[in-house]
């Protein structure tokens, strides 16, 4: 019998094999094969064996050379601004003086429909350099900046969640927009973008502090005649920002309620940080289905605190890695890998190479919903993937060199590894990125 494939890809292979409850399932799930071959079609996978077993079936394939190279499920960015590229290690402030004083003003600027389709284009290269081929991305409250990066994601055919962002109050006259104006827009949005391809619609309130009662109705309203949409949102960053929030909202019973109130939790609801949560908070996400975007170089730079990531395993609530960019530092998930585990370190928690690649891959489309089409190589789910040199430095050969096991190395890549290491990214079946090109290819 033929094989059922158009492209055959040999090279080393990782990836986790089914969801975790506990981080101690996670190694049980880890599938590592040396010499490997990953057989796709119609962008899709088909199977990945090993090697030896289906080499004979493959005679007189073309097959696509990769050894010596160790190739991942993708890597999913939980939680993004796509606008906060041009401002990233902006200095000296915290959460609220940070917004007001740098991203607010730069936000500004995605006004301009040339501009965000600029920085569309820009932001979505950064992301396949650094083998990024999902992610849950705000937009700016205006329309237009999600156009752009719909326009931009479709051209390259990519897994993206946005939303523009929603806010009518306690931000910049300029950054404003009535509750009906916010409606109206998002829903068109809806109706354009949302599910078309590889498209998805998150509605983006930005955070309680701008958002009134009304603003929240509005929300609510839309997520009940648009169910199958994401909602995405920050909560609990920093102890000023929760503080404020109670004095905003003191008919509520903490943080989180708002949203709760409003019918804003759920299964398909992302809370950006969630350091500073109460224990009906951890409880309230667990009972809803509700996940959380660990977003540990924003956490760092601001200053806001250390995210338990131990309490989520122990509540049960769903965790994916996010870069945060522009209060992250890095578009890059190694690195931003290599951070979550010092943040770890100084709560006495030990995340290893296993439990953080599952957030960057299968856990985080677990965390979006999304496991169902992308986060490893079960036959069926969409190829996006990105082809790594495990060693780009003579730093990382020297260590990666003496690494005893693909758990050393792994754990060598998020501490040492990042952009030098992405060697390809593929999208749906095709190659989307080379570094040598420096350029997407699509
Ligand atoms: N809270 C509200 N808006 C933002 C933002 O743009 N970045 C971060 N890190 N937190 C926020
Ligand atoms: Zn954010």
């Amino acid at each position: 019998m033929p094989l059922m494939t158009d492209t055959a890809i040999r090279a080393s292979f990782f990836d986790f094999t089914a969801l975790a409850d506990q981080p101690d399932d996670i190694l049980a799930q880890a599938r590592f094969i040396d010499d490997g071959v990953l057989l796709l079609r119609a962008g899709r996978v088909v199977g990945l064996h090993e090697w030896q077993n289906i080499s004979e079936q493959l005679n007189g394939m073309d097959i696509v050379d990769l050894r010596g190279k160790l190739i991942l499920p993708g890597f999913i960015d939980s939680h993004i601004h796509y606008p906060q590229t041009e401002m990233i290690g902006a200095f000296g402030e915290q959460l609220l003086e940070w917004l007001n004083q740098y991203t607010f003003p730069i936000e500004a600027q995605y006004h301009c429909p040339q501009h965000a389709a600029q920085m569309s284009a820009f932001f979505l290269r950064q992301l396949l350099a650094n083998g990024t081929t999902s992610a849950l991305v705000f937009g700016t409250v205006h329309p237009q900046s999600i156009e752009a990066l719909f326009s931009a994601a479709e051209a390259l055919n990519m897994r993206l969640i946005a939303g523009k962002v929603m806010m009518d109050r306690n931000a910049p006259d300029y950054l404003l927009e009535t509750p009906e104006e916010s409606y109206q827009q998002t829903r068109a949005l809806i109706e354009r973008w949302h599910q078309r391809g590889r498209l998805s619609y998150a509605l983006t309130p930005r955070f309680a502090p701008t958002s009134s009662h009304a603003l929240l109705e509005k929300v609510c309203q839309l997520r009940k005649e648009f169910p199958d949409t994401w909602v995405h949102t920050h909560l609990s960053e920093s102890a000023q920002e929760t503080a404020w929030v109670k004095e905003l909202f003191p008919e509520r019973d903490g943080y989180l309620d708002v949203y709760h109130y409003y019918q804003l939790t759920g299964r398909r609801s992302v809370f950006a940080h969630c350091i500073h949560l109460e224990d009906d908070e951890w409880q309230c996400l667990h009972d809803t289905d509700s996940s959380i975007a660990f977003c540990p170089t924003s956490n760092l730079f601001l200053g806001s605190g250390l995210f338990n990531i131990k309490r989520s395993w122990q509540q049960g609530v769903k965790v994916g890695i996010g870069t945060d960019v522009g209060a992250g530092t890095t578009f890059n998930l190694l690195q931003t890998l290599g951070e979550a585990y010092k943040v770890g370190q100084l709560q006495g928690y030990k995340l290893n190479a296993a439990e953080a690649f599952y957030h960057a891959t299968l856990g985080g489309a677990h965390a979006l919903d999304l496991d169902q089409v992308i986060g490893n190589f079960a036959a069926g789910k969409e190829a996006d993937f990105v082809v790594i040199d495990p060693a780009a430095s003579a730093l990382q050969k020297l260590r990666i060199g003496n690494s005893k096991d693909i758990w050393e190395k792994l754990f060598v890549l998020m501490t040492l590894g990042d952009d030098r290491n992405i060697v390809q990214t593929w999208l749906h079946g095709r190659p989307a990125w080379q570094r040598d090109a420096g350029e997407s290819t699509v």
